[in-house]
């Protein structure tokens, strides 16, 4: 969806919504989607950011991150006066009634979330709060019994002090690449709150969203949004499962995702084989629903088995292009795709990182190509893998990128992949061969052109 500025300066302001102030806690995909999403719907938004380099560029309209059309949202939400900027908490508490807790949430070793930034934003709000009532507004994704604990800890934090707050939980769903339309068009609203009657003050808040609205327990809002992101790991793997059988015999997973998921109760969504789920969500918030299982002694059997398919993506990925070249030492091996998919510039998981130094390692020379990850990618090699640098080399041209290779590895499922002129890249390379590891290419019109294809779970001669 792209909606042009003229477009939005002539929506009227409502009096009432531009009254109201929403602070927003952390400027990351959430934070700052969610943000700029309701200075269009014309509230009054603050943001507070830690991160000083982060916050500058933001304050520039400048987006940290690519997300389609999240920037124009920015600059325009500033130009408007919509969106300003705080120092502090303390600050931003004091001027708003509602408060969307968005830091992050990461994992630790051991597997379970790390609650510090968390606790410092419960720390930070208690130390803000004064008579006026607060309502804030978790939207991180965490555990069962965060919104509880945080509710606590604030209670802690106010040392005997009157502490005037509500908490709420209201998972966020959007996918990132599609984020914008993601949060205007939300599949469903999940609000959590022990108090019914503010659970519903932050619906009126979504009251123009054309989306069902399900207030629920605390607890129950957290859960939703672990289990949603389980769910969507458990589709995928299955897939996965299936592409395996697939290919053991005269069969084309692409045929069986069609015949499986024209049934309304499976559907298609998220059936897509490939070489695994990816980002900074699926595998994260898997591994810590294991560690939440675990902690209540529940059997997590399910979502470990989700989660070693997953893992196996790669080495069986690795196996396709070894049986598929013979020897991959001292050719050249062309990588399209470092983000963890298509239209995000965040490599955070993706199985390409995990893929190219295990290539590399076997003396393959590494032309990796990829729309808009390529600057985070050099970041991970330079930091992780110094002394592959040399053989990894990347190149801003989809065509430059097939110089005489020996074969083209697509990891993520960018479009302009499926548009490029393989008439072009057949001259190009020294042997015409695609392992196509998320299945976006036409099997037949490849073949037609005279490339050897091999792709995931596909095995049609
Ligand atoms: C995911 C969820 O889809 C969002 O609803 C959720 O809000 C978000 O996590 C989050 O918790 O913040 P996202 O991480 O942006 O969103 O990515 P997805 O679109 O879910 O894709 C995840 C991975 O699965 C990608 O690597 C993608 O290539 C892969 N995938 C997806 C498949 O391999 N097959 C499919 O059929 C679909």
């Amino acid at each position: 969806m792209v909606l042009l500025k003229e477009k939005l300066e002539k929506i009227d302001i409502d009096d009432i919504k531009k009254d109201v102030k929403i602070g927003i806690i952390g400027a990351g995909y959430v934070g700052l989607v969610t943000a700029a999403g309701l200075a269009y719907k014309g509230y009054n938004v603050l943001i507070v950011e830690k991160d000083k380099e982060k916050l500058k560029k933001i304050k520039q309209g400048i987006c940290p991150f690519y997300e389609p059309d999240l920037q124009k949202y920015l600059l325009d939400s500033i130009e408007l006066n919509r969106l300003s900027f705080r120092e502090n908490i303390f600050d931003l508490v004091n001027e708003c009634r509602y408060i969307f807790v968005c830091v992050g949430t990461p994992i630790k070793d051991d597997g379970t979330y790390d609650m510090y930034y968390l606790d410092i934003v419960a720390k930070e709000i208690a130390n803000s709060l004064k008579n006026d009532f607060k309502v804030i507004t978790i939207r991180s994704t965490v555990p069962p019994g965060t919104g509880r604990w945080f509710k606590k800890a604030i209670i802690r934090y106010r040392r005997g002090l009157k502490a005037n707050f509500e908490v709420v939980s209201m998972p966020e769903f959007l996918r990132e690449g599609n984020a914008i339309y993601d949060f205007f068009n939300p599949s469903r609203i999940i609000i959590g709150s022990d108090n019914y009657d503010i659970a519903k003050e932050v619906s009126e808040l979504y009251s123009d969203f054309n989306s069902p609205i399900l207030i629920v327990s605390l607890e129950e809002a957290e859960i939703i949004k672990l289990a949603s992101n389980a769910f969507l790991a458990t589709k995928i793997s299955f897939i996965n499962s299936i592409a395996n059988l697939s290919e053991a015999f005269e069969a084309n997973i692409e045929n069986i995702r069609l015949g499986i998921g024209l049934d309304p109760r499976i559907g298609m969504d998220f059936l897509k084989a490939g070489i695994g789920f990816g980002g900074s969500c699926l595998p994260k918030d898997l591994t810590a629903l294991i560690s939440v299982f675990n902690n209540y002694q529940i059997n997590p059997i399910l979502f470990e088995a989700v989660k070693i398919i997953n893992e196996e993506r790669i080495e069986i990925f690795i196996n396709k292009v070894k049986n598929a070249l013979w020897n991959i030492k001292n050719k050249i091996l062309t990588v399209w795709g470092v983000s963890f998919k298509a239209n995000t510039d965040d490599i955070r998981e993706s199985p390409a990182l995990k893929i190219i130094p295990r290539l590399s390692q076997e003396g393959a020379i590494i032309n990796v190509y990829d729309p808009k990850g390529l600057h985070n990618f050099q970041n991970y090699i330079q930091k992780n893998y110094p002394h592959f640098s040399n053989n990894i080399k990347l190149i801003e041209n989809i065509y430059e990128s097939t110089v005489n290779s020996s074969a083209i590895l697509i990891t993520n499922d960018w479009d302009e992949y499926k548009k490029a002129n393989y008439y072009n890249i057949y001259e190009l390379m020294e042997t015409p061969i695609i392992i196509d590891g998320r299945n976006i290419l036409n099997p037949l019109e490849i073949k037609e052109i005279g490339f050897e294809y091999y792709s995931i779970g596909n095995n049609i001669k």
